[in-house]
């Protein structure tokens, strides 16, 4: 009996603990946000709330956040219900509706709008017209499966190997209709967009200006494709139904003279009948998850936010919309929500291209891989074909090689990884960048303050900490002392350095050596036994208490070991200013570096057709402006430089800015592209290569040994 009191007791004062736990509001932070969050979540924090804040940086991390049980509700848009509908792989349910204006079902609808004397009667008809379209560029309210469901619907994909995805669609749209204007940018790779617009004139034919075909023409734009029509320039729009109703209305446009093609293919009257759009944009909505839908229902149900001020606050954090409650038997899962929607779910399925067009990206860990398939499921909803498969790999190094084989098709590589990615064929589609100047990663030769070293020469002879074989530093050093001795540098880049200084620590080496003697031993000598680490630290250490006279490190390191940064017993009582890089220039602080790098490179094989880099360079380019560090709208849907799940650097490194193919405009010297051009146009006889000599005499060794055995055996 008290046991079973005790089971009672501890089950109630459990289910109490759980009715009392609040229900977790994931809000994403941004600069739209951050102000409504510091002034809202302070007062969901007060204990008569029901409700408190979970703050993440991107809409997809608070879905996985709901999904996971790990927060109760969010707001979540369109496209963002359709990647979870996709995903499957979570249990949400949609329980309200944020209306901006509470009597629209749908935040917008589109039609297709056409002229009577145009001769159309059915979709067929539209063939050889003329074509008024809003553009194509994304906005917040404005994807590629909104603007291209007409086209795709009506005119048959084209899948040329010889064409970009982007050229066959524009050039089906341009074998198809007889003329339109269709202005602004149809790639943002603006290269491509004036080929393209250049090689389907007719496409813009139709425009205010059909030379430019840009986004400030008179027909650009959502009035601007009513305009088109309404001026008896084109025969039929793509325009939302109260755009066109508003502007034929204050305009005085007889209706009478103008009907609705539906997606049936039948047409409708626009002055007595109700229109038939083919797609709609649902409104912003509330999820959560199934565990803890009951209590945020009831919770949305009974809001008072005229007497409850923490109602209020929750009210204010969910964008201060109008709050619909979703009929509790029509609340569902994003699927069952999204397929109430005219066309909303069928614009977002398209018809994959045989042979396949998707993108192979490599990724080599698990969490690289799991946020690649949020990448691909944010670029199918919010962005163009071609869509992207994820190829999981289990090391940095399997990947390169999958590049190499063709298993995959690209990667990111890091700036340590770029010689032996050239080196494996492989070929940069853009930077990885930033524009800070402060975040470019420079490497110099560190050496004490206290010394008499000025210049790389009077290195000559004495003691240096490496990061290891052919890392920057190295590779930095080897190419320009090289290319300053002329003649007098040995072309085997080991010789050389092994000549150059007394002794050094090149991490790596000794355990390579002893398999065969290539590697000279004073390019070891100076490492510590067992702690032969091929790190930056290390290398600094080195030059602090392993007898070392410079370090070829970054100078950040030097900042990150000083100053009481480093609590290690090495570290104490060392001071930044106790170091000092060499300079190239002696007045010139600005020259104190060997070389710099960006933060690493997107790299596909250099085998690849042109059209499949221009692709994936468009491709690139399109994600970088869809998820990259400017976005669209309140919040960002997904953030491709941005921690996922609170880890950073995933994939991408978390200082990146952009994506761009020329970095020209740095007036920094000796990029370490030029370093690793020098080296692949020109390389030093690089120790592979003679160990690869090495061990083939050693083979023939082994065989005239094997040889001479048999003989004598016989
Ligand atoms: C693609 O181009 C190649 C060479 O230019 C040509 O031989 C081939 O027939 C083209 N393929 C198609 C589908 O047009
Ligand atoms: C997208 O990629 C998957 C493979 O990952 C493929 O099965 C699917 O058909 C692709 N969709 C399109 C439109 O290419
Ligand atoms: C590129 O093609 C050439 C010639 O077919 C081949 O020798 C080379 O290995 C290929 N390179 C890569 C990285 O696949
Ligand atoms: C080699 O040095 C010359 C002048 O000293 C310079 O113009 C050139 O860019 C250097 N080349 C490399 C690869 O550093
Ligand atoms: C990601 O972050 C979590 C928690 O912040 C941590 O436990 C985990 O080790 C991290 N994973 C990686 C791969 O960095």
């Amino acid at each position: 009996m008290a046991r079973l009191t005790g089971v009672i007791i501890i089950t109630s004062v459990y289910s109490y603990a759980y009715n009392k736990r609040k229900v977790r509001l994931c809000m994403v932070s941004g600069k739209h946000t951050d102000n409504r969050i510091k002034k809202n979540c302070p007062m969901l924090d007060k204990p008569e709330s029901g409700v408190k804040c979970v703050i993440t940086n991107d809409r997809f991390d608070c879905l996985r956040k709901v999904g996971e049980e790990l927060s109760d509700l969010t707001v979540l848009g369109p496209e963002d219900l359709a990647a979870a509908a996709s995903s499957r792989e979570f249990n949400i349910l949609v329980t309200n509706e944020l209306k901006f204006f509470p009597e629209e079902k749908y935040q917008y609808q589109i039609i297709a709008l056409f002229r009577t004397t145009s001769g159309i009667q059915d979709l067929r008809d539209v063939r050889g017209k003329k074509f008024c379209h809003p553009g194509y560029e994304s906005a917040i309210d404005w994807t590629p499966v909104l603007a291209t469901y007409f086209e795709n619907t009506i005119i048959e994909k084209e899948c040329d190997p010889n064409k970009t995805l982007i050229e066959n669609r524009v050039a089906a749209a341009s074998k198809f209709f007889g003329a339109a204007c269709m202005p602004g940018p149809w790639t943002t790779d603006t290269n491509l967009d004036s080929k393209l617009k250049s090689r389907y004139r007719n496409l813009c034919a139709i425009c205010d200006n059909p030379a430019g075909c840009y986004s400030d023409d008179k027909y650009h734009g959502r009035i601007g494709a009513v305009m088109c029509l309404a001026d008896g320039i084109g025969d039929v729009a793509w325009v939302r139904i109260a755009d066109a109703q508003e502007y034929f209305r204050t305009q005085g446009i007889n209706k009478g003279d103008y009907r609705y093609l539906c997606y049936d293919g039948t047409t409708r009257s626009m002055q007595t009948e109700e229109p038939c759009p083919w797609i709609a944009k649902p409104w912003p909505v509330v999820v959560t998850n199934s565990n803890q839908n009951e209590k945020v229902f009831n919770l949305m149900m009974t809001l008072d936010t005229q007497n409850v001020p923490w109602h209020g606050a929750l009210v204010r954090l969910l964008e201060n919309y109008h709050l619909a409650q979703i009929n509790r038997d029509d609340s569902g899962t994003p699927g069952d929500y999204l397929r109430r929607v005219p066309g909303f779910l069928s614009a977002n399925t398209h018809t994959p291209c045989k042979p396949s067009r998707t993108i192979q990206w490599c990724v080599s860990s698990n969490v690289e891989q799991r946020k690649c398939m949020w990448l691909r499921q944010a670029l199918s909803v919010y962005g163009d074909e071609p869509n992207l498969s994820c190829i999981a790999r289990t090391s940095r190094m399997a990947c390169m090689e999958a590049v190499t084989q063709q298993e995959a098709e690209l990667f990111v590589i890091r700036p340590d990884e770029e010689l032996v990615a050239k080196q494996k064929g492989l070929k940069r589609v853009v930077h990885v960048f930033t524009n800070k100047i402060e975040d470019v990663n420079k490497v110099a030769a560190v050496v004490r303050r206290d010394s008499k070293i000025n210049n790389l020469e009077q290195l000559r002879g004495l003691k240096a900490c490496f990061t290891g074989y052919q890392t920057i530093g190295w590779n930095a050093f080897v190419s320009i002392m090289r290319n300053m001795s002329g003649s007098n540098w040995d072309p085997l880049d080991i010789k050389a350095v092994s000549n150059f200084f007394k002794e050094s620590c090149v991490p790596g080496l000794k355990e390579n050596s002893f398999k065969i003697h290539t590697f000279p031993s004073n390019l070891y000598s100076l490492c510590k036994e067992g702690a032969e680490y091929k790190d930056e630290t290390s290398a600094f250490r080195c030059l602090v208490n392993g007898g070392g006279d410079v370090a070829f490190i970054s100078p950040d390191t030097v900042k990150k070991n000083t100053g009481n940064q480093n609590q290690q017993t090495w570290a104490h009582g060392l001071k930044g200013s106790d170091f000092k890089p060499i300079c190239f220039k002696e007045s010139d602080p600005d020259s104190c570096f060997l070389t710099w790098t960006t933060l690493g490179s997107v790299m596909v094989n250099q085998n690849i057709s042109s059209i499949r880099f221009e692709e994936i360079y468009s491709t690139l380019l399109e994600m970088d402006q869809l998820f990259g560090k400017t976005y669209n709208g309140q919040t960002p849907a997904f953030l491709l430089y941005g921690s996922y799940d609170g880890n950073h650097s995933i994939i991408f490194p978390k200082q990146t800015q952009h994506l761009q193919s020329d970095i020209s405009h740095v007036h920094l010297d000796r990029s370490y592209v030029q370093i690793i051009e020098d080296l692949i146009t020109n390389p030093p006889q690089s120790s592979a290569r003679k160990l690869h000599f090495d061990l083939l005499q050693l083979c023939l060794m082994c065989i005239v040994l094997s040889i001479i055995n048999r003989v004598m055996n016989q």
